[in-house]
């Protein structure tokens, strides 16, 4: 017996954490089962998906590029993943191959864990930097905890209106930077979701000296741990989130889909992932 088949897919694929997490969980429950990384360009993705229950998987993660590709090819997704066209949780539900997308989950679970009483607070405004995928799920996750207003500021203010468009809800708006900048004194919550802050891109180009004493500060980038913005953050004495929790809590509800036990963010894994994060920046050194 080995256990259930389990997977993440992307192109490129070489340097995703899943199959250390997921190894991790399977390791410390004492599962059976088995999480590999698949390289799978573009235009072979499709018949990927299609030979997938031949392959005896029991379903895995998609990553970039290929999350909305799969929203497309599932016989039936969750509402998030409808809502927000994009997948990456696969698993079978009977024969039909069901999509989810976690991003979002992933983000409040790691919000929940390290601010436990964020959400107790005053919720009138919240600044989401960015406007990709990333920025889609967290700003549908905030609306979803009941957050009045998001102003979704973007470098690029079209990319911005367009996420909002697309959002449809009355209390997103878009906005520049210089925008988001004027709105921080009244703000609750600020979120990096842009790439900016991550190893080898320039650090975010945004103050933060204008956020009230209450404001929470998450940041998606995890490598580095500490990013300018979480550090100009502490510096002012307010409460951070890394990105590093957001990667393992999205992972969780996957797991439980193939093997069976919804697993914890414990420090343990942390201390695992972060370690391994470490080495590889030591490697790059
Ligand atoms: P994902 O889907 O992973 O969220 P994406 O679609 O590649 O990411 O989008 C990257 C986001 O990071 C965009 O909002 C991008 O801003 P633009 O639309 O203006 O390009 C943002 N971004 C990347 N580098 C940035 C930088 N140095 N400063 C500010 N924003 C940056």
């Amino acid at each position: 017996m080995s256990g259930p088949k389990a997977f993440v897919v992307g192109w490129p694929i070489a340097h995703s954490r899943s199959p250390l997490i997921h190894g991790t969980w399977l390791k410390q429950l004492g599962l059976l089962g088995s999480y590999e990384k698949i390289a799978v360009p573009p235009d072979a993705f499709p018949a990927f998906i299609a030979g997938l229950r031949q392959a005896g998987f029991a379903g895995g993660n998609v990553t970039i590029p290929h999350k909305q590709a799969a929203a497309a090819l599932c016989g039936q997704l969750t509402a998030t993943a409808q809502r927000l066209g994009a997948v990456n949780t696969l698993w079978f539900e009977g024969d039909v191959l069901t999509g989810d997308n976690t991003d979002g989950a992933g983000f409040l679970g790691a919000l929940d864990q390290d601010v436990p009483d964020w959400d107790k607070r005053r919720r009138d405004l919240a600044i989401v930097l960015g406007a990709g995928g990333a920025a889609r799920a967290i700003a549908d996750a905030l609306l979803t905890r009941g957050f009045s207003r998001l102003i979704i500021a973007n470098r690029t203010l079209e990319r911005a209106d367009a996420l909002v468009r697309d959002i449809r809800d009355a209390r997103c708006e878009a906005s520049g930077f210089l925008g988001a900048q004027a709105a921080l004194p009244r703000a609750d919550f600020l979120v990096n979701t842009t790439s900016a802050g991550m190893r080898g891109q320039p650090p975010l180009d945004f103050a933060i000296d204008d956020l009230p004493e209450h404001a929470v500060v998450d940041d998606i980038v995890y490598v580095p741990r500490d990013t300018p913005l979480l550090r100009a953050a502490s510096a002012r004495g307010l409460r951070t989130v890394g990105g590093l929790g957001m990667l393992l809590h999205q992972a969780a509800p996957g797991f439980e889909h193939w093997f069976g036990v919804l697993p914890k963010v414990t420090p343990e894994l942390r201390a695992i992932v972060e370690a391994d994060i470490e080495a590889d920046l030591e490697a790059r050194r």
